[in-house]
């Protein structure tokens, strides 16, 4: 029997493009509670030729409305921050670990991040970007495993064939204000990952 994850997977290796993927992801019925509660799937946005792409954990309210990926509170410090380093995010590609918001923005479970993985990997094998920044401890572990952030943040990991930086996700620094570390920390980050990946 075909199981959710297996179905994805198929789906996601079957799709030639990054826009045929998105599309088809769009239709995924993988995991029955997200498609009860969602209002749109949020593939994500890879523009041509990316060489910088962030991996965020789960859409949010607002782009589980808009169905685009990090237009919230979360995507706009990172547009800062991006900025404040020499990038647009038109440069930028970004993904989630998970292309629907789980509700009331609980963590994604094991079998939901299973289940969403194929589509991930395939555009990751399709965008094929010279560095991965991996923005939380979510998107840390969807490619390194059992890790924490103090344990891995702010080195370059080679990790399945990408070079993959985890830094803090920008809600923590949302949550810890202008003058915390974490807000400091994931500047620095992206800034090495705009300087490697240039
Ligand atoms: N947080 C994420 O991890 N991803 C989004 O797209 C928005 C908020």
């Amino acid at each position: 029997m075909t199981t959710p994850d297996l179905a994805v997977r198929e789906a996601a290796a079957a799709s030639p493009t990054l826009e045929v993927l998105a599309e088809r992801a769009r239709s995924c019925t993988a995991c029955p509670e997200l498609v009860a509660t969602r209002t749109h799937v949020v593939p994500g946005a890879v523009p041509e030729g990316v060489r910088l792409l962030v991996l965020g954990e789960a859409p949010g309210a607002q782009e589980d409305e808009s169905g685009l990926p990090f237009v919230g509170k979360s995507g706009r410090l990172l547009d800062q921050l991006l900025g404040e380093v020499g990038v647009s995010r038109a440069q930028v590609g970004v993904l989630n670990t998970l292309k629907c918001r789980p509700p009331g923005n609980r963590p994604p479970t094991r079998l939901e991040t299973r289940n969403c993985r194929g589509w991930t990997e395939r555009q990751l094998a399709l965008a094929a970007p010279q560095v991965v920044v991996a923005l939380g401890l979510s998107a840390t572990r969807w490619f390194l495993g059992p890790t924490s952030l103090a344990a891995v943040r702010g080195r370059l990991h080679e990790q399945g064939g990408y070079r993959v930086l985890p830094t803090y996700h920008p809600s923590a620094a949302i949550r810890f204000g202008p003058e915390g570390e974490p807000r400091r920390l994931l500047r620095e980050d992206l800034a090495l990952a705009a300087e490697v990946s240039s």
